[in-house]
């Protein structure tokens, strides 16, 4: 399973992901969790710890043409072994990082090597039977500029709002022109069926999921912890289980 998850802000695209991974780890699958947003969320919702420095920073290097390449002997195999941070029940989460006060240009080795390596996971022999769980920063740019190649499924976020659902119909849109991915709607938040079927109406068309808004995520995140730690019964936790079966039976026909 190589899902990324996309969405408007605070859609709760880092709770979802954090979940599906830590689930997909209980389950004896090997996973690995990449958090490729500047403003990083994941790391919390896995139970990991967010990294001092941009943890790529080290593995990249500035060509004689002046561009970014990964340094010699660093290929997706060897970024993930020295440069992930082990989080809870076995994930392994691969963090983009985040500027420091001085900004961007400090850390735009960090940013290419990210992205070089995410490009080489598909290709690597060693991640065949690896699950991939991905937390994409808010909006559509990465989407649109391929930053989840390796993703087989992007779960589009949406609240049960106008400019939530917007953001998802463009980042669906995107990822669906592409045409590598299936491209599945998973309304959060929700609070009753009404809910669910105004947010299929603004998408204009059917859900492959909904979640409940639960006090539960909420409680966890303002603890700092994991839902799946806090409130592993809670009604999202366990709707993030039930999407998680689903997603299963979507993706065995395809294999
Ligand atoms: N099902 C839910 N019920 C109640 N609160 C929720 C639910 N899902 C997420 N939240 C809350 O919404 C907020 C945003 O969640 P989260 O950080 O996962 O979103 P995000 O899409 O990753 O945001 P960002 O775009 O900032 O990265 C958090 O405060 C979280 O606790
Ligand atoms: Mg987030």
């Amino acid at each position: 399973m190589r899902v990324a998850v996309v969405g408007k802000g605070g859609a709760g695209k880092s709770v979802i992901a954090g979940t599906l991974a830590r689930l997909l780890a209980r389950r004896g699958r090997r996973v690995l969790a990449l958090d490729s947003d500047l403003m990083p969320g994941l790391a919390y919702s896995l139970g990991a710890d967010p990294p001092a420095m941009p943890p790529l920073l080290d593995a990249a290097e500035k060509g004689e043409d002046g561009r970014w390449r990964l340094k010699k002997g660093i290929g997706p195999v060897r970024a993930v072994r020295r440069y992930a941070t082990p989080a809870p029940d076995g994930v392994l989460l691969l963090q983009l990082g985040k500027p420091a006060a001085d900004g961007l240009p400090p850390i735009m080795g960090s940013l290419n090597a990210f992205y070089k390596v995410v490009h080489r996971i598909r290709g690597a022999d060693a991640f065949r039977d690896w699950d991939i769980v991905a937390d994409l920063p808010a909006g559509p740019r990465q989407t649109a500029f391929d930053w989840a190649p390796y993703a087989d499924v992007f779960l589009v976020v949406v609240e049960p709002m106008w400019k939530s659902a917007l953001t998802a119909r463009r980042v669906a849109r995107i990822a669906r022109a592409q045409g590598r991915a299936m491209v599945l709607p998973v309304a959060n938040k929700v609070t009753g069926g009404a809910d669910s079927q105004r947010v299929e109406e603004m998408l204009g068309e059917p859900l492959f999921a909904s979640l409940p808004a639960d006090e539960a995520v909420a409680e966890a995140d303002r603890l700092g912890v994991p839902l799946i730690d806090r409130a592993p019964s809670s009604p999202a936790a366990r709707a993030i289980e039930a999407m998680l079966e689903a997603l299963g039976r979507e993706q065995t026909p395809a294999r």
